[in-house]
C-alpha cells in the first residue's frame, strides 16, 4: 500500500517527474525592463531552480496593449524570445521544470483610476486569442516546458469570461474591453456562449498550438483581487473546468482566497479535471501538507513565502524558519533588492 502522500512526495505531471508537491506560483516582479527578461531575471528564477521543481513564471504580456503593469516581460516579438532563452536554459541547468504565464491584463488594476475606453467589439476578439496562440509558440520557442493561461485575477481572460462591467486603460492607452457580454446588462446569452467568448476560444488556440500536455490554466472562482461581481462565477469557472478536461489540458491552478476556503469549496472542480490540480492562496507547509494528504489538491504553489525563501522545499523539508517577504519591494524595479537578496538558509534569516 502507498504511504499518504504529503508535500514533500514526488509526484509525475503529464510526463514530467517531480521532486515534490511545492510549486513556484506566477509572481509578476516589474524587473524585466523595455518589456525584455534580463540578465537578473536568469539569477532570481535559478535561486528558486533545483531538480524537478515546478517553476511557474511571472505573467509575460501577449501584445503590447496587454502590458497593464510596467516592466513586464512580453512574448510576443522574437527579440523577447531570445531575451527569455538564458533565463529558462539557467533554470533548465539546475534541473528544474519552467512553465510560463501568458497574461492579458485588460483593464488597468482597481488603483488606477481612467476613463473608460470603448467596448470591445465581438470582431476584436480572433486578434486577442491570436496574440495568446503566438506568445504560447513563442514561449515553447524560448524553451520554456509548457505555459499557463492566466485566466484569474480579474485579468482579461477572466474578465470576458466573468464579464466586468467597468473598465480600464493600459499605459494611458484607451484599450477596448469588455461590456461584450454583462451579467449586469441583462445579457441574454447562454452560459456557454457567454462563457466561450474568449476563456474557452483562447484555451483551445494554445492547446491546438503546443499541446494540451503542456497547457496549464489559472482560474479563480471566488477570488477578489479586482472589484469584479458575477452572478455565477463558480458556475462559469466549473463550465471552462469541464472544457479544459475534455481537451486533455495538463493543469487546472486555482487561486482561492484564504478567507472562503472551507475545505472542499474546490471539490466539484477537483471532481471535473482529471488532470493535475494545483491550489494556491496563503498556504503554508502544515495547510499544504494537508490539502495534498486529504487529496485536495495534488500540488500547491506558494507565491509570497517562495518569492522571499528561494529555496522554499529545502526549508519545508527540513522545517527550518522563513525569510518574511517584504511588500515593500513586491512591485520595485530594482534588479536586487527585494528580488535577488533574499537569503537562503544558512545565511542571514531576515531581511526587511
Ligand atoms: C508581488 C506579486 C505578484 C503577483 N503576480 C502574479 C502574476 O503575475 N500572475 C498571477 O497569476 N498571480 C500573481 N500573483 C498572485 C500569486 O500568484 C498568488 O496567487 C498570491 O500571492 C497568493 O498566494 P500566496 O499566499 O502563496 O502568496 C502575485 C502576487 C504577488 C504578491
Amino acid at each position: 500500500m502507498e504511504a499518504t502522500p504529503d508535500l514533500l512526495t514526488p509526484y509525475k505531471m503529464g510526463k514530467f517527474n517531480l521532486a515534490h508537491r511545492v510549486v513556484l506560483a506566477p509572481v509578476t516582479r516589474c524587473r524585466s525592463y523595455e518589456n525584455l527578461a534580463q540578465p537578473h531575471n536568469s539569477l532570481y528564477y535559478e535561486q528558486r531552480a533545483a531538480p524537478g521543481v515546478l517553476l511557474i513564471a511571472e505573467a509575460s504580456a501577449v501584445s503590447e496593449t496587454a502590458t497593464g503593469y510596467p516592466q513586464v516581460p512580453g512574448l510576443w516579438s522574437q527579440e523577447q524570445v531570445e531575451a527569455w532563452k538564458p533565463v529558462v536554459d539557467a533554470v533548465h541547468a539546475k534541473g528544474a521544470l519552467f512553465f510560463c504565464q501568458l497574461w492579458h491584463t485588460g483593464r488597468k488594476p482597481p488603483t488606477t483610476e481612467f476613463g473608460a475606453p470603448p467596448r470591445l467589439e465581438e470582431e476584436e476578439i480572433p486578434q486577442m486569442v491570436m496574440d495568446f496562440r503566438v506568445a504560447a509558440r513563442n514561449a515553447i520557442r524560448a524553451g520554456f516546458d509548457g505555459v499557463e493561461i492566466h485566466a484569474a485575477n480579474g485579468f482579461l481572460v477572466n474578465q470576458l469570461f466573468l464579464f466586468f462591467v467597468d473598465i480600464g486603460r493600459v499605459n494611458s492607452q484607451p484599450l477596448r474591453l469588455n461590456r461584450l457580454v454583462n451579467d449586469g446588462l441583462n445579457d441574454s446569452s447562454s452560459l456557454e456562449n457567454r462563457c466561450s467568448r474568449l476563456a474557452t476560444d483562447v484555451v483551445a488556440a494554445v492547446v491546438d498550438e503546443v499541446g494540451a500536455h503542456r497547457v496549464g490554466v489559472r482560474l479563480s472562482p471566488f477570488a477578489g483581487y479586482t472589484d469584479y461581481t458575477d452572478a455565477d462565477a463558480e458556475a462559469q469557472a466549473l463550465h471552462l473546468v469541464h472544457f479544459m478536461d475534455k481537451l486533455g489540458v495538463l493543469y487546472c491552478h486555482m487561486v482561492e482566497p484564504r478567507k472562503c476556503v472551507n475545505g472542499n469549496r474546490l471539490s466539484p472542480f477537483r471532481e471535473a479535471f482529471k488532470g493535475t490540480f494545483i491550489v494556491n492562496g496563503g498556504y503554508d507547509q502544515e495547510e499544504g501538507d494537508r490539502v495534498v494528504r486529504d487529496g485536495y489538491a495534488d500540488l500547491v504553489s506558494y507565491g509570497r513565502l517562495f518569492l522571499a525563501n528561494p529555496d522554499l522545499p529545502e526549508r519545508f523539508r527540513k522545517k527550518a524558519g522563513l525569510n518574511k517577504y517584504d511588500r515593500s519591494t513586491f512591485y520595485t524595479s530594482d534588479p536586487v533588492v527585494g528580488y535577488t537578496d533574499y537569503p537562503f538558509l544558512g545565511q542571514e534569516t531576515q531581511v526587511a
